[in-house]
């Protein structure tokens, strides 16, 4: 008998919780599943995948069948330790560190934003892509799904307990080839460019130049923009058409949340992290 996966909307703003979006709690959320509730990760994962196929948040939530596949594949909760497995795989952004004054300052992305931001960057098999903003590492796998065995994902975190964290939970899904860096995104990471694919998760308002430099010909950047004086956040594509020229591709049509310092731009205003100057590997 077919009955029902239940994400419940849990209380905001904490460190350690879930943070839904404006507006609303999300619906309950039919999917195919043998129990009403349930702490199996993959009856979990594939319920979120279903939930993520369903919505229409977004134009285009699964244009793809590889990023619908890579959600599929990815043990969210191998990289959420110490939180129970039905929040890993809550449709909602989950916030995993808090500064001494209770500002967040790094999350999981919610799913349907990083399935939308993983669906403007189109990944292919072979690509070499770079991360910025690591955080758990969760996206990094999804980026490893899809570069596949011939690709090449470097994802960059600012933050050395949350680089480790990443490293860790990589590990532990069995993604050794992925690289984290302990470094300033800003810089980009010159040693493994040029890069097809380009994506910063954490908010930008300018883009520096090491991205546009990293760039291979053809490249793809995508980045959530913070829009000047509105308020808003659109994550917006660039592609590299010609060397010193990028053109725009499609916004997502919603207001970006999520939580995470931004600290990187604009320059002056940046904030170093303290313990990685020149960029430290994490041994896999
Ligand atoms: C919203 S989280 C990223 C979400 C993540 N990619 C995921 O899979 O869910 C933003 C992350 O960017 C990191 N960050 C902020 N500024 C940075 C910078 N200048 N360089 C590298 N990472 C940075 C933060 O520490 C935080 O962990």
């Amino acid at each position: 008998m077919a009955s029902k996966v239940v994400f419940e909307q849990k209380p905001a703003g904490a460190c350690g919780l879930v943070r839904g979006p404006a507006g609303p709690p999300p619906a309950t959320v039919n999917a195919v599943t043998t129990d009403t509730t349930t702490a199996d990760p993959e009856q979990l994962r594939s319920a979120l995948a279903d939930y993520i196929r369903g919505r229409h948040t977004f134009r285009t939530p699964f244009r793809t069948p590889q990023v619908e596949a890579a959600f599929r594949a990815v043990p969210r909760h191998l990289f959420l330790p110490g939180m129970d497995v039905q929040t890993a795989y809550a449709p909602q952004v989950v916030i995993t560190k808090c500064a001494d004054d209770g500002t967040a300052i790094s999350s999981a992305s919610h799913p349907n934003l990083v399935a939308a931001m993983l669906e403007q960057l189109e990944v292919r098999p072979g690509h070499r892509v770079l991360e910025i903003g690591a955080a758990t590492g969760i996206n990094a796998a999804l980026l490893a799904e899809l570069a596949g065995p011939a690709g090449k994902v470097v994802t960059i975190e600012i933050d050395g307990d949350l680089a480790a964290g990443a490293r860790a939970g990589l590990n532990a899904a069995g993604y050794h080839h992925v690289e984290v860096i302990c470094a300033d995104g800003a810089d980009g990471h010159p040693a493994r460019a040029p890069y097809d694919r380009i994506i910063v998760t954490a908010g930008a308002w300018d883009l520096v130049s090491a991205w546009w430099q990293q760039l291979a010909a053809d490249g793809r950047l995508i980045v959530p923009l913070l829009l000047h004086g509105s308020g808003l956040t659109r994550s917006i594509a660039f592609n590299l058409r010609q060397p010193g020229r990028m053109v725009s591709g499609t916004p997502t049509r919603r207001r970006i949340g999520g939580a995470g310092r931004d600290r990187a731009w604009p320059r002056k205003q940046r904030i170093r992290c303290p313990n990685c100057r020149p960029a430290v590997p994490m041994e896999p």
